[in-house]
């Protein structure tokens, strides 16, 4: 029998493609630590994962809270009390949120403006990712044990085919050259 050469696994399905999401945000948010925590290296280097980590949280992230509260919010509401809390609490924590990305994208834009700043805004690069770390792992992980498994035993395939139709639709490239 041939011995498979490479792994494979099948398709991605609506919550798995909104895991891979969480894991991005999880990703991110660490690489902001490490920038933090960062000594002795290249401002180059500084200003490269300073790019990376603010195009993530302000391309990637504002796509898969549209996910949530567009695509999943209006499919799941209603279906139970603790459906409908868990939702609202969803949407308000996406809110609080703006204050502590904000802070860390006016960071990541100063690094990415003048790396050779990093010992002086490393401090501040640190709290602010902390900050995200923390709110974020607490949402996550609320959204994981709450809401993503009740898209696989509340709604139909066909609803969660279209789901991640608009999923796919709002990911369209950014152009040659954005930040
Ligand atoms: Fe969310
Ligand atoms: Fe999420």
């Amino acid at each position: 029998m041939p011995i498979p050469l490479h792994v494979t696994r099948g398709p991605m399905d609506l919550v798995d493609t909104l895991l891979d999401c969480h894991a991005r945000i999880r990703e991110y948010a660490g690489l902001a630590r490490k920038i933090a925590a960062a000594r002795g290296i290249e401002p180059a280097q500084i200003a490269s994962a300073a790019a990376d980590v603010q195009r993530y949280f302000r391309h990637g992230l504002p796509r898969h809270v549209e996910d949530e509260e567009q695509s999943v919010v209006p499919r799941l509401r209603g279906r139970s009390p603790e459906c409908d809390a868990a939702l609202a609490t969803m949407e308000r924590e996406h809110h609080e949120h703006e204050p502590l990305l904000a802070r860390l994208l006016a960071l990541m834009d100063q690094l990415m403006a003048a790396p050779q700043r990093h010992a002086e805004l490393a401090d501040a690069v640190g709290a602010a990712a902390d900050a995200i770390t923390t709110a974020f792992e607490h949402h996550l992980v609320a959204e994981e044990q709450q809401i993503l498994p009740l898209l696989r035993t509340q709604l139909s395939s066909a609803e969660q085919a279209a789901i991640l139709a608009e999923l796919r639709a709002r990911r369209t490239p950014l152009p040659p050259g954005a930040r």
